[in-house]
């Protein structure tokens, strides 16, 4: 099967066609790219090329178009498999923000397994990129986002039901963020 190379003019371009309808969205993924543009240097040798395009592709499954299970990350990396974007960054997408605690909580913990769950430097740098810029695109700390989330979605929702198990990863990955960018910013 043939994949698209990575190409960050069609991953903004792209993200900019599904999602420029709905505003905050929008505003919300440009300044997740931007945060993720920063936290390039805690990757290491890895593709920063993989990371900025998931930055920018990490929210399309809230686009109509490409809206199935109404479970963002599923329908956005599902959505770019049928495009046939690479499997990792499609993989990415389906996993950012600890997004396997709320797919238990929705019974699409299965459909999620589909695709590889990454833990490295650069699925970190993608997660703290989207928990420290809030749903209009402002900058906000991982506690500040955790709680904006809670008081958003309800306490009913998946986010508030598995809160207490994807809080620790949330606050995990920030700290090995923020410890890579200390020690970049070191000499
Ligand atoms: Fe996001």
């Amino acid at each position: 099967m043939a994949f698209r190379p990575v190409r960050l003019d069609d991953a903004r371009d792209l993200a900019r066609c599904l999602l420029e309808d709905k505003p905050n969205r929008w505003r919300h993924t440009v300044a997740v790219a931007r945060r993720a543009e920063e936290l390039a240097a805690t990757i290491g040798d890895d593709d920063p090329r993989v990371l900025l395009a998931a930055a920018w592709l990490h929210d399309i499954g809230y686009a109509d178009e490409a809206q199935d299970t109404g479970f963002h990350p599923l329908d956005g990396a599902r959505y770019l498999d049928r495009r046939r974007w690479p499997a990792r960054i499609n993989a990415l997408v389906a996993h950012h923000s600890g997004a396997r605690f709320l797919a238990a909580e929705r019974g699409l913990a299965g459909a999620l397994a589909a695709y590889r769950l990454e833990q490295t430097p650069l699925s970190d740098a993608l997660t703290y990129a989207d928990q420290t810029v809030g749903p209009d695109g402002r900058r906000m700390t991982v506690h500040e986002r955790m709680a904006e989330v809670l008081t958003r979605r309800g306490p009913d929702s998946p986010h508030t039901r598995a809160h207490h198990r994807r809080r620790p990863e949330l606050l995990a990955v920030a700290a090995r963020v923020t410890g890579r960018l200390a020690r970049t910013a070191s000499p």
